[in-house]
């Protein structure tokens, strides 16, 4: 190729974030890569197809870490302009092609020569290595290029709205699988022990979905209705971990073609397990990429929870093929719109398919409360957050673009019903195929299919942060209750929020004659308000917020209380009824607005409770206050509370036993783990024992442990056992093979005893780097157990901030940012959360402080909210507690 570009590398850059200027779009991308998996490096050459829109004297795209070797623009005319120079920016990640002089709007060919890398920080075009079936060392190359990854591997115009068509070529050593989006067209080979691999041209889509993988892969296949071929690819010796992914994704698109209304455009589609992945999964379109956790299922390895994991990460990339893929936001502000239709899809599509999951059920503890969980904090942030900079972007994959969103599009549903909720998607998905959208845009297509205005009402809850606290006064006049509401933000602290947010808030009430269906359903659209509910006779207790429907949390008058507490013991309220109360209570009791042995009482009185989701909310509180009593200089308060533990939940192990009972339902086995795990974590001595022996027959009679308990026994062994404990979890790390179990390893190393054995873990997973990447933030959560676990991860990740900055790539990943939310999270005392904001001033510097703003606020408000729960209870738990 004839060279016309001088190289004027800089890395003077901008301070200020833009993006790229409207002057000029990509058509279409030809694509030529030659990947080589023994030097990590990657050859490539481009012909982007380029409409240039205004007369402009540059052009300017995205390119990072790229070696550019020569750029060539050739005119409509065929002719090539001779002088054409160019100009890297390293921090904006941008190449500017400087044309000797201005032309006029015209389609142009631009000719790209360039040599990439394949790094092993999970980004771009880059490298997983993994042991293979003789014990050997293997490579394959894949990629990760949501959302500004795509840069890396190829130079290109790397937003979501520069939709174009892919033309795309691999060159790769012949022994080798390749895969893209689109099927194979045609496949030769070279003379030098290589061959040539070409795609069909995809549809037009963004390049955040172009996707590649070359390795030693192996398949299973099986087709849609349609006839689609649906693949699962792993590395070698796995192909068959892959059947219950399979058989779920054939299904997914083929309700999905239904529920849609219009078919998966695509003529194949590939699941694949990549051993290292920075996320979870990644909805390339046709490519799927997962982790292989989130994809392989054992029979006899895998956990109910596991199993249902994998379910919804199944469903949720396959629901991006066309909420994302087809249609697309027009900007990162609008990643909500794609991730959290894509999470409320995975759970439609679940119920449907797995009912034996009871899916719904579990959406409360899983979705609604992880997103109140964040979206209480003041550092929490509004589901449409403006992105001026998307090097911040990683951090707001975040339980609000996930949990809150599929929350309140769960509301809605409720709101609109099923028939309503489809039509408008349906109108959506069908006048936005192929292009970009905004917020707005969905709103209106609701708002035609329902005849309300739906923006109105979703904007309340998408455009500011925080959810509200609904209270319940009652009068009661003969069959007549007279409700007065009011609404105010909740605040985990327990403070007003100043700006006086208010929201509309559907309200639905059951009561006690009808406990399933509402009563009564109305908008509460001001701060305060009255409704008059009818039929309910004096007596009878009614429960705001039927089925925990709404995003919001519910204070009832104390009479209101007291009247429902006994339905909640009698089981006579439905199950996330209860969920609710649960979870709200304690909500009230960290904010300062319920004491701590109202909540203690309400789980006294749950002794019938048999429902692992009501216990997920009970045990969160009791958790929490274990938490901060640990640090409790009265060590005494500390003990009494374990010893209430163990009177409260030995009866619920009494029943369900250690061994499941033939057709036993998944939650009934996963209560099992969470009682066990609290027994056992108190000091349980008689729990702690049966753990033990579990864990014997398991070493020495090669006998499978339930895969629920797994974790568990795991975790008791390495608290309990020590040195001896911490060896024999690590000869299963390394030997198992198997993803699962290699993290409940990890959680289990992160519970070590004392900061001896910690250090050693630390040093053997970290430094010696024998944990993935991926995994690390286990580790991190495993320390967060116990106090002494936590001091030693904040040391820990203290002292080796650089080393974990090289093994994540930058401030940017989410990985590192979980680590340090790990780290400091579960802490409770005022010095601490100083000490934190202070070391990381002194650490990073502006820009990194920039990227890490909101996890600092947001972990260190937590560590604040935890020595305010220990402070406001510490004599109310006393009390409480002495007089049981
Ligand atoms: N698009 C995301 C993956 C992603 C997240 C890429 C952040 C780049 C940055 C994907 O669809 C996703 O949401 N994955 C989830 C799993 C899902 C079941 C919630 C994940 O990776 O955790
Ligand atoms: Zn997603």
């Amino acid at each position: 190729m004839s060279s016309s570009s001088a190289v004027v590398a800089t890395t003077a850059a901008d301070d200020k974030f833009s993006r790229l200027p409207e002057i000029a779009k990509p058509v279409s991308y030809d694509i030529h890569l030659k990947p080589c998996l023994k030097t990590f490096k990657c050859k490539g050459n481009e012909t982007i197809v380029v409409d240039v829109t205004a007369s402009t004297d540059y052009l300017k795209l995205h390119s990072s870490e790229i070696d550019i070797n020569s750029i060539q623009v050739k005119l409509c005319d065929g002719s090539e302009l001779k002088g054409v120079t160019f100009e890297l920016d390293r921090k904006w990640m941008t190449l500017t092609i400087k044309l000797p002089q201005k032309i006029e709007p015209q389609t142009v060919n631009l000719l790209i020569d360039f040599d990439a890398e394949h790094n092993n920080k999970m980004r771009g075009f880059y490298q997983s290595v993994y042991k293979g079936s003789d014990g050997s060392e293997k490579y394959l190359v894949s990629t990760q290029f949501e959302s500004t990854y795509a840069r890396l591997s190829f130079p290109c115009w790397d937003e979501p709205v520069y939709k174009a068509k892919f033309d795309i070529t691999l060159e790769v050593d012949e022994k080798l699988t390749a895969l893209s989006n689109m099927n194979v067209v045609s496949e030769k080979s070279t003379e030098n022990g290589t061959k040539v691999v070409k795609y069909g041209t995809t549809p037009l889509m963004s390049s955040y979905l172009v996707a590649f993988a070359v390795g030693e892969f192996e398949y299973i296949e099986a087709k849609t209705k349609n006839g689609c071929p649906v693949r699962v690819y792993t590395v070698h010796g796995k192909k068959e971990l892959g059947t219950y992914a399979l058989d779920l994704a054939v299904k997914a698109i083929d309700y999905y073609n239904e529920w849609f209304n219009i078919d998966y455009p695509l003529p194949k589609c590939d699941l694949i397990a990549i051993p290292d992945f920075s996320m979870g999964a990644m909805e390339n379109w046709g490519l799927v990429t997962y982790r292989e956790v989130a994809l392989l299922v054992d029979p006899a390895k895998t956990s109910s929870r596991q199993r249902m994991y994998v379910a919804l990460v199944v469903a949720h990339e396959l629901a991006h093929f066309w909420f994302g893929d087809l249609a697309t936001m027009k900007w990162w502000n609008g990643l909500w719109l794609k991730e959290g239709f894509a999470s409320f899809m995975e759970y439609l599509f679940t119920a449907k398919h797995c009912p034996e999951f009871e899916i719904w059920v579990h959406f409360v503890n899983d979705e609604w409360a992880s997103g109140m969980g964040l979206d209480c904090l003041r550092s929490s942030h509004p589901i449409e957050v403006t992105i001026d900079n998307p090097n911040e972007l990683d951090e707001i994959y975040d339980s609000i673009t996930y949990a809150k969103s599929n929350s309140v599009i769960r509301m809605l549903y409720h709101y609109l019903t099923e028939p309503v909720f489809q039509d408008g998607l349906r109108r959506y998905l069908k006048k936005f195929s192929y292009n970009n959208a905004e917020t707005q845009d969905l709103w209106d297509c609701f708002s035609e299919a329902s005849g309300q205005d739906i923006g109105k009402m979703m904007s309340t809850w998408t455009k500011q942060m925080g959810f509200p606290i609904v209270k319940v006064d009652q009068k009661i006049d003969g069959e007549k209750r007279i409700l007065k509401l009011s609404q105010n933000r909740f605040l985990a602290d327990g403070g007003k929020d100043e700006s006086n947010p208010s929201w509309l808030v559907p309200i639905t009430i059951t009561s006690q004659s009808s406990p399933v269906e509402p009563i009564f359903r109305g908008i509460m659209n001001a701060s305060e308000q009255e409704f008059t509910v009818e039929n309910v006779k004096p007596g009878d207790w009614i429960k705001v917020n039927s089925g925990t429907a709404g995003f919001y949390r519910v204070q009832y008058d104390d009479e209101m209380l007291k009247a429902l507490l006994p339905a909640v013991e009698s089981l006579a309220l439905p199950v996330l009824d209860r969920f609710g109360i649960a979870n709200d209570l304690f909500a009230l009791v960290k904010s300062g607005k319920a004491t701590a042995d109202q909540f203690l009482s309400l789980v006294a009185a749950s002794s019938n409770e048999n429902e692992y989701v009501v216990w997920g909310a009970l045990d969160g509180g009791v958790g929490s206050l274990l938490n901060v009593f640990s640090r409790h200089e009265d060590a005494s308060i500390k003990k009494k509370l374990e010893e209430f533990v163990i009177k409260v939940y030995s009866p619920v192990l009494k029943r369900v036993g250690w061994e499941p009972s033939a057709n036993e339902s998944m939650k009934t086995s996963m209560l099992r783990a969470l009682v066990i795990s609290r027994l056992t974590r108190v000091g349980h001595q008689a729990t702690i024992d049966v753990a033990r022996e579990k864990f014997r027959d398991h070493i020495d009679n090669k006998k499978e442990l339930n895969p629920d308990l797994r974790g568990v026994i795991y975790g008791t062994i390495a608290r309990k056992d020590g040195n001896e404990g911490i060896e024999k979890i690590c000869k299963i790390f390394e030997t198992v093979g198997f993803s699962e179990v290699e993290r409940n390893c990890i959680a289990a190393l992160g519970q070590a005893s004392d900061e001896a054995l910690l250090k050693h873990v630390y040093d053997y997973g970290i430094k010696q780097g024998k944990i993935r990447s991926q995994d690390l933030v286990t580790l991190f959560a495993g320390s967060r157990f116990h106090s002494v676990g936590q001091d030693y991860a904040w040391s820990f990740f203290k002292q080796n901030v650089p080393l974990l900055l090289e093994k994540f790539g930058s401030v940017n990943s989410s990985l590192f940012q979980h680590c340090f939310s790990c780290a400091v999270d579960s802490q409770s005392n005022l010095q601490f959360a100083d000490e934190v904001e202070k070391f990381c001033k002194e650490q990073f510097d502006a820009d990194a402080l920039k990227v890490l703003h909101r996890p600092i606020a947001q972990a260190t408000e937590c560590v604040k909210l935890n020595s305010q729960l220990l402070k406001n209870n510490a004599q109310a738990v006393n009390n409480y507690l002495s007089n049981q």
